[in-house]
């Protein structure tokens, strides 16, 4: 079996170039589909969900090539209809082939992950905006599916509640959609406005980007397009997780400060010391951090739920009593009782935690059961006493292209090593 291990007590220190952004490019590559030629982008991340979209794309028939970080999708012949259950189920942003299958083709038939370990995942804001766009829609043993016979038409769409992923869905429909659409209430995150970016250069007409309110023109000729992703916030926002717990000097390359709103304030709250230059992030903090009385996930520009656990991590260490609640998803606590193993003194009770802070924590046996999750727990390994090993990994490289290496770069010791009876041992000396 696959384990992280990593020696704490270790401040990191130097410079790191982060890599592209995994939620941005998700769903631009699903985007692709929305025109019959060639779409390329640059600083691709590789990782696994990176991997599982493409594996999508090419069952319904796209070409294509991912050398280095530029991939190149040919969807010329792009006309397949049904993404698997194997591949549907794998990766919560298949949902996104939706509304780029039903612009597209006018059909659509995906596998979805059902309820996931960070908690229930339902659609019926996805299902709600194809519909006001003319399609009709059902969801029936974990497959959701959906047909226009005469195409998609613009019309308004209003998100009772900000869902990136309903409205990224909505976007890409409406921008197969013959005429105008209007959609209210949208949610705001960078991968957002980024995503319109990318349609905007792919020929789309796009208006109030970066705001809640979205002008879509249907229907407008889409031409072959070059797109560079930007610098994924969620893994810069992990260094600077990593230094608050841990303590350090770092310089963190191929992201802007602006994309980290919601949790700068929080960092700085921690007691790091951040400064924000163009294209780039300097942090740096003491050993240990200073308590937050109470973090509140929320939607951008709140502070962030992926974010939540990797706070949580470097708060096992804060100097007082934080509480930290989770608004967005319910399950997203399933990284306590690891914590825990390490040491840490945490209580949970109806979505709120309250972590006392230790001066000390200990290497443990520990498992990663999400993506955030498990970079948290090398986060807290940083700051605890001996060596922490993180089985889980596969979660990990879901969303994070090398985790180790870039610890590594940043001057600690962290690498992935075999070893069986990981599971044994965690059980066995920590009960
Ligand atoms: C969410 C996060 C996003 C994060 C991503 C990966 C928010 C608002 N969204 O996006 O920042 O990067 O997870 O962790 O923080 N919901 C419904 N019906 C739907 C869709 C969603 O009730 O059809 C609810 C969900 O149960 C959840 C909330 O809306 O409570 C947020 O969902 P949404 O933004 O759609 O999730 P993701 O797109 O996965």
């Amino acid at each position: 079996m696959e384990i992280l291990a990593v020696q704490g007590k270790a401040a990191l220190r130097g410079e790191l170039k982060i890599q592209g952004s995994k939620n941005a490019v998700l769903p631009m590559l699903a985007a692709s589909l929305l025109h019959k030629g060639v779409t390329e982008l640059t600083n691709v991340p590789r990782i696994w969900d990176v991997f599982c979209m493409i594996h999508i794309l090419e069952e319904l028939g796209a070409k294509v090539t991912f050398q280095g970080h530029c991939l190149r999708v040919d969807a010329s012949f792009a006309d397949g209809v049904r993404v698997s259950k194997e591949y549907g189920g794998k990766s919560r942003s298949s949902v996104l082939m939706l509304g780029a299958l039903l612009a597209r083709n006018r059909e659509a038939c995906l596998g979805l992950p059902g309820g996931c370990s960070i908690g229930e995942r339902p659609v019926d804001l996805h299902q709600r905006a194809m519909e006001a766009l003319g399609a009709e829609t059902y969801v029936e043993e974990d497959m959701i599916c959906a047909a226009a016979k005469n195409g998609l038409t613009g019309a308004v769409i209003r998100f009772p509640f900000p869902s990136v992923g309903a409205t990224e869905n909505a976007l890409l429909a409406a921008v197969g959609a013959e005429g105008t659409s209007l959609l209210c209430g949208c949610a705001r995150e960078p991968e957002i406005r980024d995503l319109c970016y990318f349609l905007k250069n792919m020929g789309a007409g796009i208006e109030g980007i970066g705001s809640s309110r979205l002008i879509v023109r249907g229907g407008m000729p889409l031409h072959d397009s070059s797109f560079a992703v930007n610098g994924d916030r969620i893994a810069a926002g992990t260094c600077l997780a990593a230094v608050a717990a841990a303590g350090g000097d770092i310089c963190l390359n191929g992201v802007e400060a602006k994309d980290l709103i919601g949790m700068w304030e929080a960092f700085l709250r921690m007691g790091c010391r951040l400064k924000a230059e163009p294209g780039r992030i300097l942090c740096s903090a003491d050993e240990r951090p200073a308590a937050i009385e109470e973090l509140v996930t929320a939607p951008y520009p709140g502070f962030p739920t992926d974010m939540q656990s990797l706070f949580l991590a470097a708060l096992c260490r804060g100097k007082g009593v934080s509480r930290v609640r989770e608004t967005i998803f319910e399950n997203r606590f399933e990284i306590v009782p690891e914590l825990c193993r390490m040491g840490a003194c945490i209580g949970e009770e109806d979505g709120l935690v309250k972590v006392v802070g230790q001066e000390k924590l200990s290497g443990a046996y520990v498992e990663a059961k999400d993506l955030r999750g498990g970079a948290a727990l090398a986060v807290a390994a940083l700051g605890a006493e001996g060596e922490t090993r993180i089985a889980g990994l596969s979660h990990i490289r879901r969303g994070y292209e090398d985790l180790p290496g870039d610890l590594a770069g940043l001057g600690v010791k962290a690498r992935v090593i075999q070893e069986e009876k990981h599971d044994e041992k965690r059980k066995e000396i920590q009960g």
